[in-house]
């Protein structure tokens, strides 16, 4: 019996009639063709929780029936590849980067906009936020004035993701307080407003973000370079060619001297390697040209 096969044995109580085989390899191979994400035989009972209130509310009937309708209709098939994204995020994940980019990074790039030079950060995948808000908290630092400053100057960080749901949160900007634990106590009380059990971030921090639907294996609209990208935690579910295709991607969309980010179990592989430089436990530096 194939991985497959032996993944549907285990489903409890699910009709081969509703969900079968052949409809998670369909739903598998438009989700890797499409946002590059790798489905493998064990997220079969995954697929069924996640697409099966999209079957329903379509009238579908079965998963047959909604294969054949996401194979026709781009909205519905947008939809269900929402559906099936992994959005767990929190703020300052992975705190040495925002230490790294606190201390090594920020100082050169506020020194730069403050003599008129475009200064652009990409949260790539940015999920419902938590990175965005981490790094714009980082990037003001603690001082108020700061933002003003900021605020007038050529300072923007453009954070995209696939998830329309995930996007629509981080937009909001506005989070349970028991999930800020990491965030530190200075840059908490400058950058967020909080009340009933819940904390926003203040104006002048979300002046400096533009949040944008993206799929990263489609074409990217940004013309001009960034001088810090973050992709973290997103090339986890996505195969070997397409990472590689995809850091070489970041590699050429960055300034030289611009820095990297990735998740802490992300390499740098394939032509990309020649172009970044180590600078820190998944940090890098692409060399100047
Ligand atoms: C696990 S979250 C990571 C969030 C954040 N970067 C972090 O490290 O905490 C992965 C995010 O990647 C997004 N994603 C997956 N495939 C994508 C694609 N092809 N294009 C854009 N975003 C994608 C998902 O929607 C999800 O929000």
């Amino acid at each position: 019996m194939n991985a497959l096969a032996e993944a549907f044995e285990k489903l409890p109580g699910i009709g081969k009639g509703v969900y079968a085989p052949a409809d998670f390899e369909a739903v598998r191979k438009i989700v890797h063709q499409t946002a590059g994400i790798v489905l493998v035989p064990g997220k079969a009972m995954l697929v069924y929780s996640r697409l099966a209130p999209l079957v329903r509310n379509t009238g579908c009937g079965t998963f047959a029936a909604y294969v054949k309708r996401i194979e026709a209709d781009d909205s519905e098939r947008r939809r269900a590849i929402c559906a099936l994204t992994t959005n767990h995020t929190f703020f300052f994940r992975e705190d040495h980067h925002f230490d790294h980019l606190g201390t090594e990074v920020r100082p050169g790039l506020l020194k730069r906009a403050s003599a008129g030079e475009q200064v652009r950060i990409w949260s790539a995948g940015c999920s419902s936020g938590e990175e965005t808000w981490s790094i714009i908290m980082t990037m003001l630092g603690s001082d108020r004035a700061a933002a003003a400053r900021l605020g007038g100057l050529d300072f923007l960080l453009l954070a995209t993701d696939i998830a329309d749901h995930a996007l629509e949160t981080a937009e909001a900007a506005r989070y349970r307080v028991d999930s800020l634990n990491a965030v530190p106590s200075e840059l908490r009380r400058a950058w967020m407003r909080e009340r009933d059990g819940h904390a926003t971030i203040a104006d002048e921090a979300r002046a400096l973000v533009r949040f944008k639907s993206l799929n990263l294996l489609g074409d990217w609209p940004m013309a001009r370079p960034f001088d810090v990208i973050f992709c973290r935690n997103v090339m986890i579910y996505f195969d070997q060619p397409t990472k590689d295709r995809l850091v070489h991607r970041f590699a050429q969309q960055l300034a030289p001297g611009g820095h990297l980010y990735i998740g802490h179990s992300e390499r740098v592989t394939g032509p990309a390697a020649q172009m970044l430089t180590a600078v820190g436990p998944t940090i890098y530096r692409k060399v100047a040209a």
